[in-house]
C-alpha cells in the first residue's frame, strides 16, 4: 500500500495488520491498522509510529514522501507499543529527532525502551509550531493509559485521536466514507467495550475537552479515519460513556449436559415476555469480547454456570475476570446453574457479579435435570423480578 493523502501535505503512512487476530484477548476478528501520519511543514513531523516489526513498512511509505531522515519530530500520543514500537528505531536512524509526548508519556517512553531519547514533554494546550501549522496538545489521562493525549491541528482541523474513536479493521479503505459504516460502528462499539469502558468518566471529561474544537478529521491510530461521520461517532462516545442502556438482556452461560442451558432459555423467555431484546449467548459459541460489545447496551447481565469439581466452569469464570476488569456500571445481575451435589458455582457467580457493583437479582439453581414445574416457576421468579 502507497501512502495516503488526508490533505495537501498529510499523509497516513501506517500500516495495515492482516493478520492480527488476538489483542490481549480481545478477538480483533477483522484484522487492525496502525496509523502513523506523516506532516509536511518547514519543520517536518511524525504523529505515531507502528508495531516494531512493522518499522520498515512505514518507513517505505514515508520514503515515497520524503526521506525519512529530514522527520524533525515524533508525536507520540501514546506509549503503548503498538504506537511507540518503531520509535528506537526510528530514533537511531535520525539522531536529531526531537519526540514530543505528555509527561507521562516521556516517562513511559523512558521506562518502557531504556534509551537515552531527545525528549519534551507538553501539558495541556502547549502548541508546537512547525512553520504554517500549529500543533495544540491535549493531554488525556486514562483514555486508555495514564500517558494518552490527542493532538490537535488547528489549520486543518484534524484531531489525530490516537486510540480514542478507533476500531479494529484491517482495510485498503482509508476514510469513514469509503467503507460499510455499519461494519465500523460495529467494530467502533466492539472497541470501546473492549478497551474504553472502564475509563469512560475520563471520555466524558476528554469530550468536554474537545467541546470548543472544530474538527473536521478524526485521524485514529486504528483502522477507519473519521471524515463524514465525526459527529456520529462522538454521539456515539458521548451515549457509550454516559452508560446509557437499552432495553435488552444478555443470558450469558456455558452447560455440561444443557441443564443450565435449560434454565437460560427459560430466563431469555421470560425477559422477552416483558418487552426486552434479549441475546441468548453460550460461552462455547460467542467470544467473550463478542459478549462485551453486547453488554455495552444490556440493562440486565445474567450468568449461569453448573458446577465441576466445586467450582464454577472454566470458561464462566474467565469471562466473569474481564467482565470486572471492564467495568460497565449500574447494570441489573443476575447468577444460575444446575448442579449434581456440591452446587457451588452460582454463589461463586452471585459473588463475582456482586463485585462488580451490580444490582443483584435473587440466584436461581437447580439439582441435575430442571423440570417443567421447575422452570414455569424460573420464568414466574424471573418475570416478577424484572
Ligand atoms: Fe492502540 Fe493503547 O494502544
Amino acid at each position: 500500500m502507497k501512502p495516503v493523502k488526508l490533505t495537501e501535505n498529510i499523509y497516513w503512512v501506517g500500516v495495515v495488520d492482516w493478520r492480527l487476530r488476538n489483542f490481549h484477548g480481545y478477538m480483533t476478528q477483522r484484522g487492525s491498522s496502525y496509523n502513523a501520519y506523516l506532516i509536511i511543514d518547514e519543520k517536518i513531523t511524525l504523529i505515531d509510529t507502528v508495531k516494531a516489526p512493522f518499522c520498515d513498512e512505514m518507513l517505505t511509505k514515508i520514503s515515497a514522501v520524503i526521506d525519512p531522515s529530514k522527520i524533525d519530530y515524533i508525536i507520540s500520543n501514546h506509549a503503548e507499543m503498538d504506537h511507540s514500537g518503531a520509535i528506537p528505531e526510528l530514533a537511531k536512524r535520525i539522531p536529531n529527532v526531537e519526540i514530543i509526548a505528555s509527561a507521562n508519556g516521556e516517562k513511559a517512553l523512558k521506562e518502557h525502551f531504556k534509551e537515552n531519547f531527545k525528549i519534551k514533554s507538553v501539558k495541556a494546550g502547549d502548541k508546537l509550531n512547525t512553520g504554517k501549522y500549529t500543533f495544540t496538545f491535549v493531554p488525556e489521562p486514562m483514555v486508555h493509559w495514564p500517558d494518552s493525549m490527542v493532538t490537535y491541528l488547528e489549520e486543518e482541523r484534524i484531531l489525530f485521536s490516537n486510540d480514542a474513536f478507533g476500531q479494529h479493521i484491517a482495510t485498503s479503505e482509508r476514510f469513514d466514507y469509503e467503507y460499510s459504516l455499519e461494519i465500523i460502528m460495529e467494530e467502533a462499539r466492539k472497541y470501546y467495550a473492549n478497551i474504553v469502558l472502564p475509563y469512560s468518566q475520563q471520555v466524558q471529561r476528554a469530550l468536554k475537552d474537545l467541546s470548543g474544537l472544530k474538527i473536521d478529521i478524526i485521524a485514529t491510530s486504528h483502522g477507519i479515519i473519521w471524515r463524514q461521520h465525526v459527529s456520529k461517532i462522538m454521539a456515539e462516545y458521548q451515549k457509550w460513556s454516559s452508560n446509557e442502556y437499552k432495553k435488552k438482556a444478555l443470558v450469558i452461560y456455558d452447560t455440561m449436559w444443557h441443564s443450565t442451558e435449560k434454565m437460560a432459555e427459560t430466563i431469555a423467555s421470560a425477559f422477552s415476555e416483558k418487552g426486552y431484546n434479549y441475546r441468548l449467548m453460550s460461552l462455547q459459541d460467542n467470544h467473550i469480547s463478542d459478549i462485551m460489545t453486547e453488554i455495552l447496551e444490556a440493562e440486565y447481565i445474567c450468568v449461569g454456570s453448573p458446577t465441576l469439581n466445586n467450582n464454577m466452569l472454566p470458561t464462566v469464570a474467565a469471562f466473569l475476570t474481564y467482565l470486572k476488569g471492564l467495568a460497565p456500571k449500574e447494570r441489573k445481575a443476575m447468577a444460575f446453574g444446575s448442579y449434581g451435589w456440591g452446587g457451588q458455582s452460582v454463589k461463586q457467580v452471585h459473588e463475582a457479579l456482586e463485585s462488580c457493583g451490580f444490582t443483584m437479582l435473587e440466584p436461581v439453581s437447580f439439582k441435575y435435570i430442571p423440570d417443567e414445574e421447575f422452570l414455569k416457576t424460573l420464568r414466574e421468579k424471573v418475570l416478577a423480578a424484572i
